[in-house]
This record gives structure tokens, sequence and C-alpha cells, in this order.
């Protein structure tokens, strides 16, 4: 099985690529920074807030017996009100959150053939079903990925394909986007406190546990369900 991971340098996707290499699965990772060596393991050096052209993918995908797409990569970015922010503040977060997983599921779909196993994995965030003052692009962009799920997976679906695909949000993880988080000016960042207190309480979820209940998700029989928290 061959798994393509975005975002493979630290926090979840950090955890995905060494639980799938462990499991002697091949794991394609692509991001700005690597920290992994493995004989299974191909890393690809790309800014998602820049990059529109996957085209480096084609051959891996279409080679593929089995592929599984975890779209991870992703930035919280600049913790303030729109009406603080300037244009290129927005830009990347759309960009990596939204647009690059829509174009990489694009291009496993046009590539990976139809009969053989695929599933698709975004990692969504509970903040793309609620709106949370200061975070307004990064709501925008996982309630976009939602909904993207979902019509993608009932494309292929009228198209006869089988295929899982899962909009994924794993709760309120201790990775380095929470320490971005807590280090968020409170005056520009209501819920700032909130975020605080769970780091007191050792309320945030281990990147271990995010990865244990993936795996145990996708080792279901699929149901035609797409969105799914991991908190649960
Ligand atoms: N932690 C939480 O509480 C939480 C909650 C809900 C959803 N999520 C989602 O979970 C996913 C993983 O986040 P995390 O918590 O594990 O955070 P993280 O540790 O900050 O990891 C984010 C990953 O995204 C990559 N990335 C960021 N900007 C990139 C860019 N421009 N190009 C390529 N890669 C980029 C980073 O790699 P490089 O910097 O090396 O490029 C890093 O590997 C994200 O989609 C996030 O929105 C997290």
């Amino acid at each position: 099985m061959t798994i393509i991971i975005t975002g493979v340098s630290s926090g979840i996707g950090h955890a995905l690529t060494s639980h799938y290499l462990a499991q002697g699965h091949q794991v394609v990772g692509i991001g700005r920074r690597n920290t992994i060596s493995h004989p299974d393991f191909t890393f690809f050096e790309k800014d998602l807030s820049e990059t529109t052209d996957f085209s480096f993918l084609t051959a891996i995908v279409s080679a593929s017996n089995e592929l599984i797409l975890i779209n991870n990569a992703g930035v919280i970015g600049r913790i303030e009100r729109i009406s603080e922010q300037v244009q290129s503040d927005i830009i990347p977060t759309i960009q990596v959150n939204s647009i690059a997983p829509m174009l990489l599921c694009q291009c496993v779909l046009q590539h990976f053939p139809d009969t053989r196993p695929l599933t698709i994995v975004n990692i969504s965030s509970g903040a793309g079903k609620r709106p949370i003052p200061g975070w307004a692009s990064y709501c925008a962009s996982k309630a976009a990925l939602d909904l993207f799920s979902q019509t993608i997976y009932l494309e292929e679906k009228e198209k006869k394909r089988t295929l899982r695909v899962y909009s994924v949000a794993p709760g309120v993880v201790d990775t380095p986007m929470q320490e971005q988080i807590r280090r968020a000016d409170p005056e520009s960042f209501s819920a700032h406190a909130s975020f605080l207190t769970l780091k007191e309480k050792n309320e945030l979820t281990s990147v271990e546990k995010v990865v244990e209940k993936l795996v145990a998700l996708l080792s279901k029989p699929y149901d035609g369900n797409v969105i799914y928290s991991l908190k649960e």
C-alpha cells in the first residue's frame, strides 16, 4: 500500500508517517521540511502555499495498487480579526488548507486507476463547523474542505468508483499548532484563555492517540459517511 501524506515534519503528519512506515508501507511525504529517513519513505520538498502543479506525483499514483491520500498539512494562519489583517495573511491559509488538498484530491482521482482501492483522508477541524473569532480564514478553509470532501465522494459514487472519503476533525491535539495558538494575543483572540486551560489541565489529545483513532476508523467497513470527529 502507498500512503501520501502532506505535512510530515511535525505533529499529526509526523506521527502518521512513523506509524505507516513501521507497518511496512511505502510512504510519500510532501512538505517544506523533513526529518524522516527510511528506505520506504520518499519526500518531496514543496511549499503548499505556492504549489499548484502536482504532476510530480502522477507516476507514483498511477503505479500504486492501493492508495491512501492524507491531506494533513495545515496552518492556523494569523490569529487576529480579519479587519486587523492584510491580504497576504489570508491567502496562504486558504492555499495550504483548502486549495492544495483539493488539487491533490484531483490528482489522485485523475491518475489512480478507478478499479483499485482508494482512500482520501482530509484532516479538517471542529473549527470548520463553528465560528471562532480570530480564526476566520482557518474556519472557512476547513469548512470548505468538509463540503469538498462530501461532494467528491458523491461525484465518484455517481461514476461507480469504490472509494472512501473522510474529512476528519482530530480534536484538540498537542502539536506545534497548539503552541502557536497559545502564543496568540488575547486582545485579538477571545478564546485564548480556553486553550491555555486545556493545556494546563492536560486535556490535549496526544498525536499517538490521534493515529490510533484514525487507523481504527480506517479499518472499519465504510458506510458512506464523510464527516468524522475523532473526539467522539
Ligand atoms: N493540533 C490541533 O489541535 C488540530 C486541531 C484540528 C485540526 N488540526 C489539523 O491537523 C493538521 C496537522 O496539524 P498539526 O496540529 O499536526 O500541526 P503542526 O505540527 O503545525 O503540523 C503542520 C504540518 O503542516 C505542514 N505545513 C505547514 N505549512 C506548510 C506549507 N506551506 N507547505 C507544506 N507543508 C506545510 C508543516 O510542515 P512544514 O512546516 O515542514 O512545511 C507541518 O508538518 C492540520 O491540518 C491542522 O489544521 C489540528
